[in-house]
């Protein structure tokens, strides 16, 4: 995971303002709000409806649509899993409920621990190394019970 600071009203402000004046500022805005604090914290959705001239509800529905935005703080590390179809069909699925129920994870959980969050992603790219995922930004694929374990950090310690 990258460097992710506390909320700061100021930074959010600026990030904001930086991006507001772009075509479609709204999905900009948001992806720098989540680069800075790690997910959208909750006090930012009124200073980017404002920004924006939008309503708090608006920006909440494009929030929650969208798989990439997290409404809470991630792990220390994050396993993003590939739902789509290509990696579905080499055994996907199961590899994912088996994951899940290993760390007794709900999709978007973390750990107790705060150490690990597992989340879904929609094709990585990579459906010619299905099933793959993302361990901390870095592709692995061709996954299998044993290869998801290696690549999952801490899983090892549950
Ligand atoms: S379907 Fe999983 S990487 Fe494309």
């Amino acid at each position: 995971m990258g460097q992710q600071q506390p909320w700061d009203d100021v930074v959010a402000q600026a990030l904001i303002a930086a991006a507001a004046d772009r075509p479609g500022a709204l999905l900009p805005v948001l992806h720098a709000l989540q680069d800075a604090f790690g997910h959208i914290p909750e006090p930012a959705i009124p200073l980017v409806a404002q920004a924006l001239n939008l309503s708090r509800a608006e920006v909440h529905g494009v929030v929650s649509f969208y798989h990439d935005f997290r409404r809470r703080p991630p792990g220390r590390h994050v396993v993003k899993l590939c739902r789509a179809e290509a990696c579905q069909a080499m055994g996907g699925a199961a590899l994912a409920a088996w994951l899940l129920d290993r760390l007794g994870l709900d999709w978007g959980g973390t750990t107790p621990d705060g150490g690990l969050t597992v989340e879904p992603v929609y094709c990585l790219g990579l459906c010619a190394c299905a099933p793959a995922a993302l361990v901390d930004g870095e592709p692995v694929g061709r996954l299998d019970r044993a290869a998801l374990a290696a690549a999952t950090p801490g899983l090892a310690d549950t």
